[in-house]
């Protein structure tokens, strides 16, 4: 095939996809009889009649490369943002493609564009495929072939969908919550040496589900409700600790420890009286000296644990050292020369995230995860890793999920999901609409990396962000729910 000849056969499949991507937004704004969809279903009709060779046209995704047929098709200025646009609308969908049969091409307007509107509409289901096949079978539409994302390795008996594994981290979450809170108890009754054997086990499970899917872990801590601090922050603490050991390829037994630290490092906190952990007003000396004990007395409560003295040793120092900061210049002030261990490291980051973003009542301003985030990184080298930090950013995306955000379009959306593939900066969000006094509801799931395909703007931009709590929301309600 000759340069020009090879050259040709592509742009006629850029056209393709160009018609296929085209259609799919026309199809979602406009009415049925609208000329730019009767045009859109067209000019896709038109460009499977010149692309299908033999008996089927099949567009894939493999290693955000995008294939028709099996040819490769070049990923360059003119093609990047269409490219980009159809590996993400594809992503949200569990799809790495879409493969056409020769009846396609008997296919009415009215059958294509029912199509189209099915794979729009089912980017917003929580089982995207599931919900299409069903649809398609429902309107008898047999001319199209969906293929299943394989992004990750998986067969059929480790697969869960991604209802079942939010399900398992929202009962890890309880679980975790509940064993903290009985081993603080038993503590604060004296009951003589306290077991963690069930904490332990806890942990175990958060490994065994984490290593499966981190996702959905390091976006749990916007479960947490805004009366509920002690031991949710713990939680979230592991969860997010775990989740930048995995990153880092932790073990599994390292992992463990990691978790069981962090869910653990404010136990000394139990010795804190309420008065003073809960008070508003600026603290005095000896109230701060009370608090600034906490992590030590962490590492003292957890001698007295019934534990093996290997573990033990393993998450006696990361708790002591959770305040103590990167450069050392934290608490306690001890004459303390060593860096700190990976384990401290880690904790101290989640420890500080956790608390930038948790709504307690005494704080007064609220930052938004993006800006704590901002903020953290901007003291990389001094109070953090800077390694790790970048870690944890990349676990988090730029914009972590339950971030409230104002558009250009003027709406209010909240992050449910941040970027999965490297090249995509911006986040999938859940646009809400306000119903009733101080109450929101669900409206649309939309990707605020899409492009416009002519102009390459972005459709949506963001103008500012905040706190989900300044306005009431819990995004529990809107991201953890099927609804
Ligand atoms: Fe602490
Ligand atoms: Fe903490």
């Amino acid at each position: 095939m000759t340069d020009v000849a090879k050259y040709r056969s592509y742009s006629k499949f850029e056209e393709f996809l160009h018609n296929f991507y085209s259609l799919s937004q026309t199809a979602r704004i406009y009415s049925k009889n609208h000329t730019l969809v009767l045009e859109g279903i067209e000019k896709f009709s038109e460009s499977i009649n010149s692309c299908m060779e033999n008996e089927s046209l099949t567009f894939k995704i493999s290693n955000d490369q995008l294939y028709v047929d099996d040819k490769k098709l070049p990923y360059n200025r003119t093609t990047k943002n269409l490219f980009d646009n159809i590996i993400r609308y594809c992503d949200t969908r569990d799809l790495d493609g879409v493969r056409l049969f020769k009846s396609v091409k008997l296919a009415s307007a009215e059958e294509i564009l029912a199509f189209m509107r099915l794979l729009d509409i089912s980017g917003q289901q929580p089982e995207p495929l599931a919900w299409l096949k069903d649809g398609l079978a429902a309107e008898n539409i047999q001319w199209v072939e969906l293929i299943k994302k394989t992004e990750r390795p998986q067969d059929e008996e480790s697969f869960k969908s991604k209802a079942e594994r939010r399900e398992r981290a929202r009962k890890d979450y309880t679980y975790a919550k509940a064993s903290v809170e009985e081993v603080a108890q038993k503590i604060k009754e004296g009951k003589g040496e306290v077991g963690v054997r069930k904490t332990v086990r806890v942990v175990q499970d958060m490994v065994m589900n984490l290593i499966e899917d981190d996702e959905v872990y390091s976006a749990i801590s916007t479960l947490r409700v805004f009366d509920d601090y002690t031991y949710t922050h713990s939680v979230n603490v592991a969860m997010l600790s775990m989740c930048i050991g995995r990153r880092i390829n932790l073990s599994r037994r390292n992992l463990v420890n990691l978790g069981m630290c962090a869910l653990l490092h404010d136990l000394g906190k139990i010795e804190i009286p309420k008065e003073v952990l809960h008070k508003k007003e600026k603290l005095d000396d000896s109230e701060l000296k009370l608090i600034e004990e906490h992590s030590l007395n962490s590492s003292r409560l957890m001698l007295k644990l019934k534990a093996s003295p290997d573990s033990k040793a393993r998450i006696l120092v990361p708790m002591f050292e959770h305040h103590l900061k990167y450069d050392l210049s934290g608490y306690p002030h001890a004459d303390w020369k060593k860096p700190l261990t990976l384990f401290g490291k880690i904790i101290s980051i989640a420890d500080k995230y956790d608390t930038l973003t948790s709504s307690r009542a005494y704080r007064r301003s609220l930052l938004s995860p993006d800006r704590a985030l901002g903020y953290m990184f901007d003291r990389a080298g001094k109070a953090y890793d800077p390694i790790l930090i970048k870690v944890f950013i990349n676990i988090m995306g730029v914009y972590p999920v339950g971030t409230l955000m104002k558009l250009d379009t003027d709406e209010l959306a909240l992050v449910v999901s941040s970027p999965s593939r490297n090249f995509s900066k911006r986040p999938l969000v859940c646009v809400l609409e306000k119903e009733g006094e101080g109450s929101y509801k669900k409206k649309e799931i939309i990707n605020l990396d899409e492009r416009d395909t002519e102009t390459g703007n972005y459709v949506r931009d963001i103008i500012e962000t905040y706190h989900p709590a300044n306005f009431g929301i819990q995004p529990v309600q809107h991201i953890f729910s099927s609804n």
